[in-house]
């Protein structure tokens, strides 16, 4: 098995992902991109733009789309790991769109919902509350029959489940990095 050991890989994720072999990642983390349909950019949106990227789809291809490339993130994390899915929810013509539409549709067992409060909002609209939070989505992949896994060390337990840090500021990371997934080799 090649194991990918301190290796970044560009390319389209999904069909890098079909070349890995299954259940050998412990870990996997991603912030992937959104559908922002740029036509609906508000303040602050500038500052995130992908070097070639367009973010652009319907609704309902981006959903799948996510769906396709969680299910193949699944197939090659081992059983008893994990990943963390950053997403956040989203407006389109009025109705808010939640990320759990889709997750609840992949493999993954959602174990928690982190709210991470950015403390500073991505784009301003004047018919809503400025929106300062995203989400993490802690995904497991279950061990047959010990459904909730390890408990945490206590250190960690003590953790809330409201992370509060502010974002990178944008330009460079975004236009220089596609895909990111750590991976721990047991
Ligand atoms: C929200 S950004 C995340 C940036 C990155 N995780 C980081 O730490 O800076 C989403 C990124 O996914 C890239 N992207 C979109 N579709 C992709 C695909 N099919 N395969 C690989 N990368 C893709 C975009 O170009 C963009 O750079």
């Amino acid at each position: 098995m090649k194991r990918h050991l301190n290796e970044i890989i560009q390319g389209d994720t999904l069909k890098v992902l079909k070349t890995f072999d299954s259940n050998f990642i412990d870990l996997g983390i991603t912030s992937p991109p959104y559908n922002k349909q740029e036509k609906h950019k508000g303040w602050l949106v500038k500052n995130v733009k992908y070097d070639s990227y367009k973010d652009v789809k319907t609704e309902e291809e981006y959903q799948q789309e996510q769906i396709n490339v969680l299910n193949e993130i699944f197939r090659v994390t081992k059983t008893g790991g994990s990943f963390f899915y950053n997403h956040k929810t989203r407006w389109e013509r009025g109705r808010m769109i939640h990320p759990m539409e889709w997750l609840t549709k992949t493999e993954w067992t959602v174990r928690q919902e982190i709210v991470w409060d950015r403390m500073i909002a991505a784009n301003i609209r004047g018919w809503r509350f400025w929106q300062v939070d995203e989400r993490i989505y802690w995904l497991y992949k279950p061990i047959k029959n010990n459904k909730t896994g390890k408990e945490l060390e206590s250190k960690h337990a003590l953790l809330t489940s409201i992370w509060r840090f502010s974002p990178v500021s944008g330009k460079k990371i975004h236009t220089r990095r596609h895909f990111l997934l750590h991976c721990q080799h047991g």
